[in-house]
């Protein structure tokens, strides 16, 4: 199914490609502070290996997958194999050497649905999570770095929607909001879907890396550099997808019955995945399916409160899009 366009898209749009890539610009992380993250990693294995030889830490989340802004923190997962592993006992000893070494504010938070630990680096500033063992993040960190690789309005499109998400306070999952890796894959998928399309389905083409995590097989085409022309066909700008991308929201997704799932590539029914119904807590208000742990919503968190709030954010956006003067200044005002 293709999205259907509810409205003509404004004919001044294209004079909105420079300030929004000039947004999109100021968002991008500076050299000097990767290489500020590096450092942290650096330490933190340098720590960590000294306790535990065995284990490897990795970078996941926006700072390793293309779609981290200026002045985010880290995501690290700390990776062993050991069965018997009390991930608490081993979170507060983690904790332990890290408070020794002199990071700041360090706390393990072991009750937390992904138990972490936090810490600031008061050489490099920056702030950090460290999670034990959560491969499958590793592996999805992966998967939305390779889809960054293959057209840069993918990036450009995520930085904007990420951006008015934060300004907007609609980037909350505790206030049943979505998170940063579920606003991605709504732009992946937007962006497989466009006319002509501009990201392939990758886990839908040969595969060419395959790992299993956690019983879950991670598999799809990731020889990305040979994709580079896939979308250019495709000649649209910024300002068009960002106007669409909200048009999408606002008024042409079935919320009733629809599922993105990036996986497929394509729409999927609710009723096929079972998601029709509240269980528990999950209520699958709105529905986007992870990529590798398919029985997971991203948009379970959301409730019968905040989907209103969503719904009337896209519709905001989308008509600022539409008519406003100075979209790139209004669609960014704090709520
Ligand atoms: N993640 C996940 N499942 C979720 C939420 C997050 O697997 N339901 C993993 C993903 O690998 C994601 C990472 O955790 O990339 C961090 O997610 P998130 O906090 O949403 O944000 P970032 O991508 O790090 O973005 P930012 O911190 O810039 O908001
Ligand atoms: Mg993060």
């Amino acid at each position: 199914r293709n999205f259907k366009r509810q409205f003509e898209c404004r004919s001044d749009i294209e004079r909105l490609n420079a300030p929004f890539l000039s947004i999109y610009e100021s968002l991008i992380p500076t050299e000097e502070e990767k290489a500020k993250q590096k450092q942290l990693l650096t330490l933190l294995e340098k720590l960590v290996t000294k306790e535990w030889p065995e284990a490897q830490l990795y970078l996941y989340g926006s700072c390793a997958n293309s779609f981290g802004v200026s002045k985010s923190d880290i995501d690290v997962c700390f990776a062993i194999e050991n069965a018997d592993l009390n991930k608490s006992d081993v979170l507060l000893k983690l904790a332990d050497i890290l408070q020794s070494d002199n990071l700041q504010n360090v706390q393990a938070l072991t009750r937390a649905r992904v138990p972490i630990v936090k810490l600031m680096d008061p050489v490099t500033g920056i702030s950090c999570d460290i999670c034990i063992n959560n491969l499958l993040a590793v592996e999805n960190t992966k998967l939305l770095r390779d889809y960054a690789q293959i057209d840069v309005r993918l990036q450009q499109l995520a930085f904007i929607v990420k951006h008015w998400a934060k300004s907007r306070g609609v980037n909350e999952t505790y206030q049943g909001t979505l998170s940063s890796y579920a606003y991605v894959l709504m732009c992946i998928h937007f962006l497989q879907h466009c006319k002509p399309v501009i990201l392939p389905c990758l886990q839908g083409m040969e595969r060419t890396y395959a790992v299993t995590v956690d019983n879950v097989e991670c598999a799809y085409f990731d020889q990305v550099e040979k994709l580079r022309d896939f979308g250019c066909r495709n000649r649209e700008s910024i300002a068009q997808l960002v106007w669409a991308f909200f048009n999408y929201w606002a008024y042409c997704h079935d919320y009733t019955n629809d599922v993105i799932s990036v996986r497929t590539g394509r729409i999927i029914s609710k009723r096929s995945k079972d998601w029709t119904r509240r269980i528990r807590n999950d209520r699958h208000l709105i529905c986007i399916e992870d990529p590798f742990e398919t029985s997971h919503d991203l948009g379970r968190v959301v409730d019968k409160y905040s989907i209103k709030v969503l719904r009337e954010e896209f519709k905001r956006a989308a008509e600022i899009m539409q008519y406003d003067s100075d979209p790139c200044v209004t669609l960014f005002e704090p709520y």
